[in-house]
């Protein structure tokens, strides 16, 4: 059995010299084998330490019993400040938590049903578009869902499609701005002095820049539409009427600018690394696709599909969430301690990174069977389900779980289905993916496969 592809590991013993060269290139490479099989490992600096956990009970003392002492780290912050402001992803303390007051409701069960026609209209347009270039030959498949992603963004956020002018300008000055700064900030991460000053180049700040005016105008037209009693009842509107159930008070223009950068940020290159991990995992497992596909073929058929639909998908349902497993778009949290802490008999320090990694819990050796396989039929194992408990966090857990796992978790099978139903894909011999960690786990030279339409039964 070919296992999917993995990063190698870096040697154990480098100097700290020659691991920021490895981390500045990609921080999954940079880390060491032992990673698979530690519950815990330390990071020494000379400017500060900070701590692996792979032990899913340190796991969730940080992220479920005690988030409030274990905030988001401020390194996390400075990078991504002039793109996503005040927005929910980066504040801590009161401020986040009455963003995730308004917020949480938009993405509930019966709302999340209302975004469904949206999401069928963008896996529409997306087959369209693939429709179009399948003639067998190489198709770089992230850009296209990359493009999917963000045209649901649109679909369900605003009611526009991803062709909108103001939408496809966000869509395109986004790109520009990830070739400027890559979004995960490495600084987060690195072990560098908190005193040394990190500068955001001309060009990061100024497609920031862009960005959130042209956000700033779909906020302003909505807010318009709101007071004159005509707007979509999409989910910006929801946010932007939803009062604060403590205080009454709803977000103003700017914050909402905040939080509707961070959707789009969030919402869209997350469910765009995992889509296309999804093909290329159905292009390199013809057996496990020929399933999918029937699945697709004997739900998807028909109009008037509604989110119900979405139950019938449940083998495409348990490979999206595999494929979650193996390739977890956020690869790793950062989070720092507040307080003195004991984590394993050892001593951590206030201020001391905290570093959980769904990328290595997900392939834990000493937690899952067959940890680097892919098996969507594990989640039937006793193993499976176990570690579906405990090591399995792809939208994180606790107080700041992804409010949009339930949002992914319709979009990525419906989208993936449905390309299934319409394309037989294969992988491209010549150009295996190689995963790195960017802001999300992405392919190194990206992912190419080959799309061929399926005859009509
Ligand atoms: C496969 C798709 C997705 C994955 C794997 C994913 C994963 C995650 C993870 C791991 C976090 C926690 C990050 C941390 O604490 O450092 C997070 C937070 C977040 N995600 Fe998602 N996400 C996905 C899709 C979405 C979508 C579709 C939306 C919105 C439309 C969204 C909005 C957010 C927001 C706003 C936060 C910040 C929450 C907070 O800090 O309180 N995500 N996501």
């Amino acid at each position: 059995m070919t296992l999917p592809p993995k990063p190698p590991s870096r040697p154990e013993n480098v100097s700290l010299r020659q691991y920021l060269k490895l981390f500045r290139a990609d921080i999954l490479s940079a880390q060491p084998a032992r990673l698979y099989r530690a519950w815990m490992a330390e990071f020494r600096t000379p400017f500060f330490r900070s701590y692996l956990c792979n032990d899913p009970q340190l796991v969730d003392l940080v992220l479920k019993k005690r988030p409030d002492d274990f905030p988001k780290s401020n390194r996390i912050r400075e990078g991504l400040a002039p793109l996503l402001g005040n927005s929910v992803f980066l504040t801590n303390g009161e401020t986040w938590k009455r963003q995730r007051r308004i917020i949480d409701p938009a993405f509930e069960g019966g709302r999340l049903r209302d975004t469904f026609p949206a999401m069928w209209a963008a896996g529409q347009a997306c087959v369209a578009r693939l429709r179009a270039q399948a003639d067998g030959t190489p198709i770089e498949i992230e850009a296209e869902t990359s493009h999917a992603a963000a045209d649901v963004i649109f679909r369900t956020l605003f009611s526009i499609p991803i062709e909108h002018a103001v939408a496809g300008a966000v869509f395109s000055e986004f790109r520009a701005h990830q070739r400027a700064q890559p979004l995960l900030n490495l600084a987060a991460l690195l072990p560098m002095p908190k005193w040394l000053p990190r500068f955001h180049s001309k060009n990061t700040k100024r497609t920031a820049a862009k960005i959130r005016a042209l956000i700033t105008q779909l906020t302003e037209a909505r807010a318009a539409a709101i007071a004159a009693g005509h707007a979509p009842d999409d989910l910006a509107t929801k946010i932007m009427t939803t009062p604060d159930p403590e205080t009454g008070a709803i977000f103003d223009t700017d914050e909402m600018v905040d939080q509707v950068a961070i959707f789009f940020l969030a919402g869209h290159e997350t469910s765009a690394s995992a889509l296309a991990w999804a093909l290329y995992l159905m292009a390199t497992h013809p057996e496990w696709q020929a399933r999918a596909a029937a699945e697709a073929e004997a739900n998807l058929t028909g109009e008037n599909q509604t989110f119900s639909t979405l139950n019938k998908l449940k083998l495409t349902r348990a490979i999206f969430r595999e494929t979650l497993r193996l390739y977890p778009p956020v690869p790793m949290m950062v989070r720092e301690a507040t307080c003195p802490e004991e984590f394993r008999e050892r001593r951590v320090k206030a201020g001391a990174q905290v570093v959980i990694s769904p990328w290595h819990l997900h392939r834990h050796e000493r937690l899952w069977d067959a940890p680097d396989a892919f098996d969507p039929a594990r989640f039937e194992t006793e193993n499976g389900k176990a570690c579906l408990r405990e090591a399995y966090i792809p939208f994180s857990t606790g107080a700041r779980v992804c409010p949009g796992a339930g949002f992914a978790m319709a979009e990525g099978p419906l989208i993936l289905a449905m390309i299934l139903q319409a394309f037989e894909i294969t992988a491209v011999a010549e150009r295996p993916a190689v995963p790195v960690a960017h802001l999300t786990v992405r392919a190194k030279d990206g992912i190419w496969l080959r799309l061929t339409p399926r005859e009509a039964p």
